[in-house]
């Protein structure tokens, strides 16, 4: 980090801290639970994820240059630095969000969960006029209603800001400040939400068919295939282009979150000139002489009107070539390449014959293609039943949305080199 990065990260600092670093002593003498804290530049964070995708957010992680990782369901702690908080928001694919820690505490009675909230430094992250709302999750705890710890949690924060900034009235007009109270077996933790609107937002996805893919899940199929940039893909039933946009995106090494804003892009806290470097750098990092072979087809016009704006959005419009066409009407000549698709469900009953006969195209089409790698995500476990090439060489239990799916994955033969 270079000195003028330091000095204007101090004054940043300085601006929200001063007034409040007075009171400290007082509140923290006050505070039954007397807590150790990081100083501020040494934070810890935690990328939370879709169950299952917890060895892909790792990688990317440490693609970052992060070590010391520690995964578990659903997210992946690990300690950083205030610099970090831009770079894991701009970078991360398949994450949900960064989440700033702010303690992590045994909570069995409201008591204890306002007294540990209160004793944790808030004012070194809110703003007098920050806004803040409060989410909470309560699992296999003993503080099972949830509302009710979002207002304890509130309420101990509000306390707290009260005595650091001398006021009993917050306009809360500034910046927003998202907080999470999560309960899992009595162990309550404490976040601040760093990226605000989830990570999946990229900002390109203007136009979605009726069942698009979460963008961060499809960079997460994309990532546990065998594509390359140097390979071929196909999309047969490509819907709004997100799985072709996102292998784009991934061969350009274009940041996901470049064309997007973050929630602690306003806070004091963070030095806006790392944020101005981290976008800088991102810009720099985009490989621009590079030619991609991507390809994405749907049965339905709408969609591929939608896919060619959503991907010239994303600044990948010349790389991906979309067309019309039904998967009945499919013929593939290349010998080597890799299909990765999201199928329909069919969750209605009279749409499982039609679901059977796009199986059976399918079928027909990559069934002797031992050269392509076939990735499909359903929900239908009847598909590997139809696809008959060989038994799949793994299936991953992932979540769409709120929907359990099967990740089915067919490794192909590798092209010659
Ligand atoms: C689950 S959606 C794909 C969503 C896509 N992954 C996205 O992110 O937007 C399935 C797509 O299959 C297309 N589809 C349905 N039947 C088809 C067929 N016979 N041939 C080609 N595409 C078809 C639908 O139009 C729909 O866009």
């Amino acid at each position: 980090m270079s000195d003028i990065f330091r000095m204007n990260d101090r004054f940043a600092r300085l601006s929200v801290c001063l007034r409040a670093k007075r009171i400290h002593q007082t509140l923290r003498a006050a505070c039954i639970h007397q807590l150790q804290y990081p100083p501020m530049d040494k934070i810890t964070l935690i990328a939370t994820l879709s169950f299952g995708l917890e060895a892909v957010v790792k990688r990317e992680l440490q693609a970052l240059g992060f070590h010391d990782l520690r995964v578990s369901d659903g997210k992946v702690e690990f300690d950083a630095t205030l610099e970090d908080i831009p770079t894991a928001n701009l970078w991360l694919r398949s994450a949900d969000r960064v989440l700033l820690k702010m303690g992590e505490f045994e909570a069995r009675d409201f008591d204890t969960l306002f007294k540990s909230t209160c004793a944790l430094p808030w004012e070194d992250w809110i703003a007098e006029d920050g806004v803040f709302t409060v989410n909470g999750v309560s699992v296999k705890s003993q503080l099972e209603s949830v509302p009710a710890c979002q207002s304890i949690v509130k309420k101990a924060i509000v306390e707290r800001l009260s005595e650091a900034y001398d006021t009993d009235w917050f306009e809360e007009t500034g910046a927003e400040f998202p907080v999470k109270v999560s309960l899992r077996n009595d162990i309550a933790t404490l976040t601040l939400d760093t990226s605000g609107t989830g990570l999946n937002r990229r900002g390109y996805r203007i136009h979605a068919g009726v069942a698009p893919l979460k963008e961060t899940l499809a960079a997460a199929l994309v990532q546990l295939s065998f594509w390359n940039k140097k390979r071929l893909l196909v999309d047969p039933m490509c819907g709004s282009g997100t799985v072709l946009i996102e292998a784009a995106m991934l061969g350009r090494n274009i940041a996901p979150g470049l064309n997007r804003s973050f929630a602690s892009e306003e806070w004091a806290g963070i030095p806006s000139a790392a944020w101005k470097q981290a976008r800088n750098q991102a810009r720099a990092a985009i490989k621009s002489d590079l030619e991609l072979q991507l390809f994405g087809y749907d049965a339905d016009e709408e969609m591929i009107f939608a896919s060619q704006s959503n991907a010239k959005a994303a600044g990948v419009g010349d790389d991906i070539i979309f067309a019309q066409k039904d998967i009945h009407n499919l013929w593939i000549d290349q010998e080597h390449g890799v299909v990765i698709s999201n199928f329909p469900y069919g969750v209605k009953m009279g749409d499982y014959r039609i679901l059977n006969q796009i199986y059976i195209s399918f079928s027909k089409t990559f069934r002797k293609k031992m050269g392509w790698s076939v990735y499909i995500l359903t929900a239908d476990k009847k598909f590997p039943d139809y696809f008959k090439r060989a038994r799949p060489s793994k299936i991953r239990k992932l979540f769409n949305g709120a929907i359990e799916v099967a990740y089915y994955q067919y490794f192909g033969d590798r092209p010659a080199k």
